[in-house]
């Protein structure tokens, strides 16, 4: 018992000491070298909640990815990440449907581009946040099907805006429009309210009920069907 409660009093010191670390590097990050936080981040501060349940490679992209490289666009499945990219890894998946709401639709892409885990988007004042680090496009299977492998996003830094993934639609003969961001129910900036209203609405809800499958990763499913675009068109 003796030597446990050494050990635990070691940890609880390291613990400490990554704190006081972690502390320090916050009060630098106005301004300077926030890509150095973010990796400080993907190996202790989101890894401490983690220790306890085992899963402490869970803390990038890597484990929501098949491999360690950003996969190709353009297949049903893809992945939107890095494998480095620090974050909880998470899956969406979901059907792509016809305005009938029940005949899947192959072939319609669908475009994602989300902030990463701190609620930051990677590009510069006056280009298209379309282009951000985490961003990506599926084409529906022949069975309507969909999957990305990314990280949850953040909120943005001091809002109380959701976090969210932003996604637009397309395919033959349906031209490219924006639908409801992916949101989360789990998010504290998402009124009880929107989220009865959501639930209502089963899989085709665009606020995502997350679970965590047998390997810690969190999953989400939503349905779509898609529009003749009327509204939030594009023009592309
Ligand atoms: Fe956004």
């Amino acid at each position: 018992m003796e030597t446990e409660k050494g050990s635990q009093s070691e940890d609880e010191r390291d613990d400490a000491q990554i704190v006081r670390q972690m502390e320090d590097d916050m009060s630098k990050l106005n301004g300077i070298d926030r890509r150095a936080f973010l990796r400080r981040a993907s190996t202790t501060a989101l890894t401490l909640p983690l220790i306890g349940l085992g899963v402490v490679e869970l803390t990038s992209c890597a484990s929501a990815s098949s491999g360690t490289t950003l996969s190709p666009s353009g297949g049903w499945k893809t992945t939107i990440c890095a494998a480095n990219e620090p974050g909880e890894p998470m899956i969406i998946t979901g059907t792509i449907y016809a305005p009938d709401g029940r005949t899947p639709l192959e072939g319609i892409n669908l475009f994602v581009y989300q902030t990463d885990a701190t609620g930051v988007y990677s590009t510069k004042s006056g280009e298209d946040q379309r282009n951000t680090r985490i961003h990506g496009h599926m084409r529906s299977s022949n069975e309507g099907k969909y999957e990305f492998r990314t990280i949850k996003p953040g909120s943005y830094p001091g809002s109380r805006n959701p976090a969210h993934i932003h996604a637009y639609m397309s395919g033959p003969g349906y031209p490219e429009y924006w639908i409801d961001e992916f949101h989360f129910t789990d998010d504290p900036f998402i009124s009880d309210e929107d989220k009865r209203k959501a639930a209502a609405k089963g899989n085709f809800s665009p606020i995502l009920k997350l679970t965590r499958d047998s390997s810690g990763i969190l999953r989400g499913v939503r349905d779509i069907t898609i529009e003749r675009c009327s509204r939030n068109c594009t023009g592309r």
